[in-house]
């Protein structure tokens, strides 16, 4: 089976853009399958520089198929000016073709306005992106979203978006203390004008994609933010609202579980987090400082200063696990260069107990726990032009033998600089 899963072990900003960008260019189908536009891939093909929210990141090449499956959640204004975007820059090639599912659901603007009010009133802020993701994904389980297919019959359209609103603006205004209030005539004339827009790119996507699967493509399902995001598995209740591990590139495509195929794993080579909650190696110091410095650690949707620590194998462990994750992709390596010693962490103390395979289940246990590391010497040498892995120096090898052997994966790509040509291919891509 030649299809892959690329998925997050961390909290997401793994440097998702540029790997998958490399899988996207070997594959013929890139799929997104959850989240939202909460998500920032960003890309560098032919020198230019593209963050992409919501379209999959092989939109950029020549001759792909790409999708947007069932389990994203879809803020229509947002994807309609990526499109916008990229087409006027002319970097979405003409025999490239977008499909989105009609199944997905809509991001309505009371979802962002209540995404705030929330994050507003909260004892325990989330510190969420803003973009209604939570909200939307609300009305997708009572039952009362409105899905990409609504946006194609006016009637329907309007008749939920009268049923959502009135009770939206009473939640706003009641509940929340808001003073906005939304009215369904005005979006009911804004979403039909984005309806006729994506009219042409909406379909029955797990058709596509079966058709594809059977005539032998290779498919690339293109995870967002990681492991310790997922909703079901994460750091609950500080993650996004959607399963960011890889049994929701079957669900959230409407692919069987049975062609997903090898499940990559993105791994930095330290630890970053976005946003609130526990952050066990998280160094509030000089060396946290440089890594935020050189790693050039930003969010890409919201430009917030990411919090940065030591790399931590029990996350990474538990997204092994939790994704069945049989290889590695190691980014960022070259941060690491020029630090005397680098530590991993290998378990936690917690109330006296150790443990090594799984996060406890209780965010004020995890608060509690207290990394146990692993001392690595580092090494000096600039790394970037290393090609393969006997360019490196040996202690960067240590550090990575250590990954690979601590949480039995194989290590299937190195990347030792922001652009594309600094990696190291050590695994056939698709195979
Ligand atoms: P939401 O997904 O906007 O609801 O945000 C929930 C949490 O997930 C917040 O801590 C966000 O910072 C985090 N988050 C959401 N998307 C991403 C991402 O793509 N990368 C990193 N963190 C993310």
């Amino acid at each position: 089976m030649g299809n892959v899963a690329i998925i997050g072990t961390q909290w997401g900003d793994e440097g998702k853009g540029k790997i998958v960008d490399i899988f996207a260019d070997a594959a013929n189908v890139i799929v997104r399958f959850h989240g939202g536009n909460n998500a920032g891939h960003t890309l560098v093909v032919n020198n230019q520089k593209t963050v992409l929210h919501l379209i999959p990141s092989g939109i950029l090449r020549d001759k792909k198929i790409c999708v947007i499956g069932n389990g994203v959640v879809i803020d229509p204004a947002e994807l309609l000016k990526e499109i916008d975007d990229i087409s006027s820059r002319g970097l979405f090639p003409k025999r490239t073709k977008l499909f989105i599912s009609e199944l997905a659901h809509l991001i309505m603007p009371y979802h962002k306005a209540l995404d705030a009010a929330k994050e507003q009133v909260a004892s325990k802020k989330i510190g969420t992106t803003g973009r209604g993701i939570g909200p939307a994904y609300e009305d997708k389980v009572a039952r009362t979203g409105i899905r990409v297919g609504d946006l194609l019959d006016k009637k329907v359209l309007r008749e939920k978006i009268e049923a959502s609103v009135p009770l939206k603006n009473a939640i706003l205004q009641k509940v929340y203390g808001a003073t906005c209030s939304f009215s369904a005539q005005e979006i009911s004339e804004e979403y039909s004008r984005y309806a006729e827009r994506l009219r042409e790119y909406v379909a029955n996507t797990s058709v596509i994609l079966a058709r594809e699967i059977a005539k032998g493509k290779k498919v690339l399902f293109e995870g967002a933010q990681g492991t310790q995001l997922d909703i079901d598995y994460g750091t609950y209740p500080f993650v996004t609202s959607s399963n960011t591990i890889v049994g929701n590139a079957s669900t959230g495509s409407g692919v069987g579980p049975a062609h997903i195929g090898r499940v990559v794993g993105l791994c930095k080579a330290y630890t970053t987090r976005v946003g609130e909650g526990p952050f066990p190696t998280e160094l509030n110091d000089d060396i946290g400082e440089r890594l935020q410095r050189i790693g050039c650690e930003f969010g890409a949707t919201t430009g917030r200063k990411r919090r940065c620590g030591w790399l931590d194998l029990v996350l990474v462990k538990q997204a092994v696990r939790l994704s069945g994750i049989s290889s590695l992709a190691i980014t960022k390596l070259d941060v690491l260069t020029g630090m005397d010693k680098i530590m991993i962490c290998v378990g936690y103390e917690l109330a006296g107990k150790k443990i090594t395979d799984a996060l406890p289940a209780s965010i004020a246990d995890f608060a509690q726990c207290r990394p146990i590391y692993r001392e690595f010497p580092g090494w000096s040498e600039n790394i970037s032009a290393a090609r393969e892995i006997a360019d490196l120096p040996r202690n960067a090898r240590r550090y990575l033998d250590f990954i690979a052997k601590h949480t039995q994966t194989n290590i299937a790509l190195i990347s030792v600089g922001a652009s594309r040509e600094e990696t190291i291919i050590c695994e056939e891509l698709f195979s």
